[in-house]
């Protein structure tokens, strides 16, 4: 397998918003992000993926982007990034940025421009349809609800939207437009960025005319993943890849809502003539999916088994996986597959750190910060949650009451709490009025009191990551064959990871009972040295709830 600084690397996400405010206004910021590069060096990461820091007029916190070439007013100035990105550096992390090129801002100057008059030369930026019998062109509906395509009063014609209607759809069949993003790419490079992570770029294709409507599934609009991995999806990646990533030396991971294994093969294939890893979500959609997001489901560890592993194997050898769990959309995994317990965040950590892959930890993950009990939608502050509650209850298909509680368990603001640094005053996390209630678990869950503690959630990824990054065991750990053990066992996940240079047995009991899990007779072993976690190895294990330990194999 051809070895790569990003197949080795562990990568950190910040969501500069709900980070660090360095300056009183409750909303997080670049230098609040440079004042916390210690404690990411002491966390062992190399790679820090920044969520947008662009211009934005905020209708989607940043993925509506105004100016490509600014630093959002709020997260400071173009002096601040460079002292950012020289900082990170210096502590030899490097800097990922996220790219939102499905669509702009409707207050870009490019759709102000387009919406000025049918005949204006960026009137073809984006994507324009007349009205079909008195209505929207499809059934199309935004992933932030009603319909994908928003009535413009001015020339009279529908413009589309994926998501909300200050975030138009840009036209990739239009090569200026594709020649405008290559060109913001290459000046980012230039400036000495070490990769992009791409937003919803398996939309970026839209499906072939004649456009039809697409399933509604019981709700009032059709779906919009109807656009996912579009007929020129890979064109358009090749030529992004020959005239810029292949120029510079990246990471590129792209997030792409409805791949499919056989997609990712061509999205992340390891010829290396588009992108080096995507995102799928097969596995986070497991207590409920894409299509059907607001219900409450409880995962089902064999079915996340059998799904992992499904990626973990089929990728192996032709593209490469990206590890997770979190990121600013999903909510927190320890609230998901754990029971907010610091032993069930260790425990998911260590069954998902030591497979093949690069992991992706999302700020707080490292501290096992849960879900956030919101309460009434009014604490709310994301355009998905406030826009599905209004449409839900009004149309009367959901029950109030009922849709709360699933919000309260989907919501991407579970996320997007600020990051609890103290058991002081808003978790340390602002001087001012945060732009979003902190959970109300910050004087047990925060960065100082773990750092005092050996035992925390903090010290265990710092553990993982090292253990990935430098020790005898870090090229097993990267680059080693997976198998999975035990496929029927509903609560513990077991697999081995093997290579020339050795073998791994890795067994968490993700349950919170106490459960006896017998290795598998395949698995010989002379002597097990354990690597997490201090247990002897028996070939019958009693394992306390949530128990997770990983041992060296001879
Ligand atoms: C991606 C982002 C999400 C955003 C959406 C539209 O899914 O991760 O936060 O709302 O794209 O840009």
């Amino acid at each position: 397998m051809k070895r790569a600084w990003w197949k080795e690397s562990v990568v950190y996400q910040i969501y500069p918003r709900s980070f660090c405010d360095s300056d009183g206004d409750g909303i997080g910021d670049l230098n609040g992000i440079r004042s916390k590069i210690p404690y990411l060096a002491k966390l062992g990461i190399n790679v820090i993926w920044l969520s947008p820091i662009y211009r934005s007029p905020n209708d989607d916190n940043g993925y509506d982007i105004s100016g490509y070439y600014a630093i959002m007013d709020e997260f400071g100035t173009m002096e601040d990034f460079d002292a950012l990105l020289a900082e990170a550096h210096q502590a030899g992390i490097r800097i990922v940025m996220d790219l939102v090129v499905n669509h702009t801002s409707d207050e870009h100057p490019w759709f102000v421009e387009s919406r000025s008059s049918a005949e204006n030369d960026k009137r073809d930026y984006y994507i324009w349809r007349p009205a079909k019998d008195g209505g929207p062109p499809t059934n199309w509906g935004s992933s932030f609800s009603g319909s994908a395509w928003e009535w413009d009063e001015k020339t009279g014609m529908y413009y589309l939207h994926f998501f909300s209607k200050k975030q138009p759809d840009l036209n990739w069949s239009n090569p200026k437009v594709r020649d405008e993003v290559f060109d913001m790419m290459t000046w980012w490079c230039e400036k000495g960025i070490d990769g992009f992570r791409m937003d919803v770029i398996s939309m970026i294709s839209k499906p072939p005319e004649p456009w039809e409507d697409s399933p509604t599934e019981g709700g009032l609009y059709g779906s919009p993943w109807i656009t996912c991995n579009g007929p020129h999806v890979h064109e358009y990646l090749q030529e992004m890849n020959r005239r810029v990533l292949s120029k510079y030396d990246l990471m590129t991971v792209g997030e792409t809502a409805g791949v499919t294994l056989e997609e990712a093969k061509k999205y992340a294939n390891s010829d290396g003539s588009e992108l080096d890893m995507v995102f799928q979500f097969e596995h986070v959609g497991l207590d409920g999916g894409l299509s059907d997001k607001w219900v409450r489901r409880k995962m089902d560890l064999r079915e996340l088994k059998e799904n992992l592993t499904k990626w973990q194997v089929g990728l192996e050898g032709v593209a490469w996986n990206s590890l997770f769990f979190c990121n600013h959309d999903q909510p927190r995994i320890v609230s998901r597959l754990g029971d907010d317990s610091p032993a069930s965040a260790k425990c998911i950590a260590t069954m998902l750190h030591m497979m093949q892959g690069t992991p992706y930890v999302y700020q707080g993950e490292e501290l096992g910060m849960t879900n956030c009990p919101f309460g009434p939608i009014e604490n709310y502050r994301d355009i998905e949650s406030i826009n599905a509650y209004r449409e839900l209850t009004e149309a009367g298909l959901r029950e109030k009451d009922e849709l709360l509680d699933c919000i309260a368990y989907k919501s991407r603001d579970n996320a997007r709490t600020p990051m609890q640094w103290t058991g002081g005053k808003n978790a340390g996390f602002t001087a001012g009025t945060p732009w979003i209630m902190v959970n109300p678990n910050y004087q047990t869950i925060n960065a100082k009191a773990e750092l005092q503690d050996q035992d925390s959630v903090f010290y265990h990824y710092q553990k993982l990551i090292s253990l990935r990054r430098r020790s005898p065991w870090s090229d097993i750990i990267v680059y080693g064959h997976y198998r999975l053990l035990a496929p029927e066992d509903p609560n513990v996940y077991s697999y081995i990871r093997e290579s020339d240079t050795g073998k791994l047995l890795i067994v968490c009991n993700l349950s919170p009972e106490s459960v006896s899990f017998r290795i598998p007779e395949d698995v010989q072993w002379s002597e097990a040295v354990p690597i997490v976690g201090s247990a002897s190895l028996d070939r019958i294990l009693k394992l306390q709830p949530w128990q997770a330990e990983v041992w060296s194999l001879v």
